[in-house]
């Protein structure tokens, strides 16, 4: 039998205590590990990458946005671009949804606007030109007899700065850019900043703003082309869109708006019930004829707030949902219709005709020159601010 010695009941207790409060801050630290991998991933780490060099040698940044559910968007400096974009389908499986290259090259060689922010002016501006407090400014005119998203050298084109930011609402991305008083033919030295945010329930937050020294024009937008198959070289034909808009503003030749706001009811433009983006764009009619499908600003509906649903657009096969809320009042729907397969695809084959589609919230096109349109016109002391939200889930 063992004898129990009055020692080893001592060192039997003082083991007993050890092993407890070891224990204790074993638990301690594994707990705190956890909250510190917790405060990770509520904070949504931000991956911030080299994506290529411009010809100057100015470093171009990539930011990776992630968030809670698994999504992801790569946004560049260069031209703010949205390069990448992940999105799960009804089965939870991930893919690209957005057109673009994998290759900074790829973009410098010219593309039409793949997921770029578009500055000074989205769409169009009638010959070039516009007028302000009775002076006349001259603009490029790089589409045709018009001037086109900014110009030659537009937003689009220029390295912005990135800074990248873990706020409350998810990881995000601020860029900011100076244009020069007379940079591309627009007055005033412009000070633009362009916030991204990814949320945790997979809605990217677009917020525009923009001060100036001197009054000028101002209307922003970006120009994503979606695929919601993620088969980013297949028509986009098959998807559902949806917008909330009674009226659109029909254009000319040059796809310049004429002025007038015509009704959707009865016409292909009619969007008021979701309906294949291919259902009737092939259908005998003047407007689709000039813009060689859609390519029209629609008129959104006000709701009882600003921000309100402006369109959505429907994948049946993955289920993917995307929505689109604006505090713009209009919404240019681009059925991708000079797409031409030139254009190597980040999923292998070609950017065919209408393999990718846009919806781009802003003010109506040539505004600086229509008075009937809302005002595109910033003064010194005021900031312009303009809300998109895209907002991704599954139906
Ligand atoms: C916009 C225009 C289109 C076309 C594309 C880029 O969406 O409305 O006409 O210029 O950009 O190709």
């Amino acid at each position: 039998m063992m004898r129990i010695t009055k020692p080893s009941i001592f060192y039997g207790v003082l083991l007993l205590v050890f092993t407890i409060i070891s224990c204790k801050e074993n638990k301690k630290e594994s707990q705190s590990e956890m909250e510190t991998a917790k405060t990770e991933s509520t904070q949504n780490p931000i991956e911030e990458t080299i994506f290529g060099e411009m010809p100057d040698g100015t470093k171009v940044k990539k930011f990776t946005l992630k968030n809670e559910a698994g999504m992801e968007v790569d946004v560049i400096t260069y031209g703010g671009i949205i390069t990448r974009w992940t999105a799960p389908d009804s089965n939870g499986a991930y893919e690209d949804i957005v057109l673009g290259f994998d290759d900074l090259n790829q973009y410098l060689e010219g593309n039409p606007y793949f997921g770029a922010l578009i500055g000074r002016y989205g769409n169009r501006i009638a010959n070039g030109k516009f007028s302000l407090d009775g002076e006349t400014y001259t603009l490029a005119k790089n589409d045709g007899d018009n001037h086109l998203h900014g110009g030659e050298k537009g937003f689009d084109k220029v390295v912005w700065d990135g800074v990248a930011k873990t706020t409350e609402e998810g990881a995000a991305v601020e860029l900011t850019y100076t244009s020069e008083d007379g940079e591309e033919g627009y007055p005033g030295k412009l000070d633009v900043k362009v916030t991204y945010t990814l949320t945790d329930d997979n809605a990217l937050d677009i917020q525009y703003e923009a001060v100036t020294d001197k009054p000028t024009v101002v209307n922003l937008t970006q120009h994503s082309y979606f695929n919601l198959s993620g088969q980013l070289s297949e028509p986009v034909l098959d998807h559902k869109i949806y917008l909330n808009a009674d009226t659109y503003l029909p254009v000319d030749g040059g796809l310049i708006p004429t002025g007038e706001f015509r009704e959707v009811a009865g016409t292909p433009f009619n969007f008021k019930e979701p309906k294949p983006i291919g259902e009737e764009i092939e259908a005998e009619n003047e407007q689709l004829s000039l813009g060689g499908g859609y390519d029209h600003c629609w008129v959104l509906n006000n709701g009882e707030e600003d921000f309100r649903l402006a369109a959505s657009a429907h994948h049946g096969e993955t289920g993917r949902l995307l929505e689109v809320y604006t505090n713009e009042p209009g919404i240019q729907f681009y059925s991708g219709n000079f797409l031409d397969g030139t254009l190597p695809s980040k999923t292998g084959g070609t950017y065919v005709k209408r393999s990718g589609f846009c919806l781009e919230t802003q003010h109506y096109p040539d505004s600086p020159n229509q008075a009937d349109f809302p005002s595109v016109r910033l003064n010194p002391g005021e900031t312009y601010s303009s809300r998109t939200m895209y907002k991704l889930s599954t139906k």
